[in-house]
């Protein structure tokens, strides 16, 4: 049995991994911590910080935000607990402070936590390989939900950077194009991020050649893909030595 904390309990990801644990005979949530302590109604004691609580636990799983990242590391090194980290948008600065942190405790940190996504990337990177030496550009749209704070998503990121792999991380990344007038430099990943709705995610890795196309693309149709990848992440990184892993390491 692990022993969870939810970080960020009270918004959409967090009550859903409150909800998917509850069904999970080897998860048990002992807290939550939120900043808005009475939002929701759950069955586990509600902290607004960590630092606050004072039950004893094997992982804490994440899905807040980024101006909670540092105060979260902090306190999980502090107390010596593993740390899922879901929530995206981090800076440079933040990436860092993870890395730090990585070194105390273990750390598995993912842009998205579903097995799709994290198939893709192997898929993508591999493809890639064969096609930007083929004359091909590559190309991400994603799009997500009106309430989305970051953008481009973390998992763009994540899969531009699969692609990048494929050529030693020698192309960069392009996020608007607006003031430029000139035609597209071969050695670009271009990335939009479309925002509206409900749109839970998608993302289509488009590989443009001369007189063909290839697209790759990832639907999510629910929340519940994040929040499981979450608990297998939690059971997988629990009694870890520290260091900092990935999905990969739970696939
Ligand atoms: N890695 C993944 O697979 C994945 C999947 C979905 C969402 N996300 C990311 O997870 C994060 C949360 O997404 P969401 O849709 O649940 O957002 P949300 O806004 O619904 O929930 C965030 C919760 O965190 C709480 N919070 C914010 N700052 C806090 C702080 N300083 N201390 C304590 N609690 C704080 C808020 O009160 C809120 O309840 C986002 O960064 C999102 O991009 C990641």
């Amino acid at each position: 049995m692990i022993r969870m904390i939810i970080h960020g309990c009270n918004g959409v990801m967090g009550q859903k991994v409150a909800e998917m644990a509850a069904k999970d005979p080897m998860v048990e949530i002992v807290a939550g911590i939120d900043y808005n302590v009475n939002a929701r109604q759950n069955p586990f004691h509600v902290f607004a910080k960590l630092t606050e609580c004072d039950v004893e636990a094997d992982v804490v799983v994440d899905f807040s935000s980024a101006v909670a990242v540092d105060g979260l590391l902090d306190a999980c090194v502090e107390k010596k607990l593993p740390l899922v980290l879901c929530t995206t948008g981090l800076s440079d600065e933040q990436i860092n402070h993870v890395q730090e942190a990585a070194k105390v405790i273990p750390i598995l940190r993912s842009g998205n936590m579903s097995l799709g996504i994290n198939l893709l990337m192997k898929v993508v990177e591999e493809v890639a390989s064969v096609l930007l030496s083929a004359d091909f550009d590559p190309e991400i749209v994603e799009k997500h939900h009106r309430r989305k704070l970051d953008a481009p998503s973390g998992t763009a990121l994540m899969l531009a950077e699969a692609v990048n792999r494929a050529v030693d991380g020698s192309y960069d990344i392009c996020l608007d194009r607006h003031e430029r007038r000139m035609s597209r430099p071969k050695e670009e990943i271009g990335i939009q991020a479309v925002r509206g709705g409900t749109i839970v995610g998608e993302h289509e890795v488009i590989f443009a050649g001369p007189d063909e196309l290839i697209e790759i693309r990832h639907v999510a149709y629910s929340r519940a893909i994040f929040a499981n990848g979450a608990l297998q992440a939690a059971k997988a990184i629990a009694g870890r030595a520290a260091g900092l892993y990935d999905m990969q390491s739970v696939l």
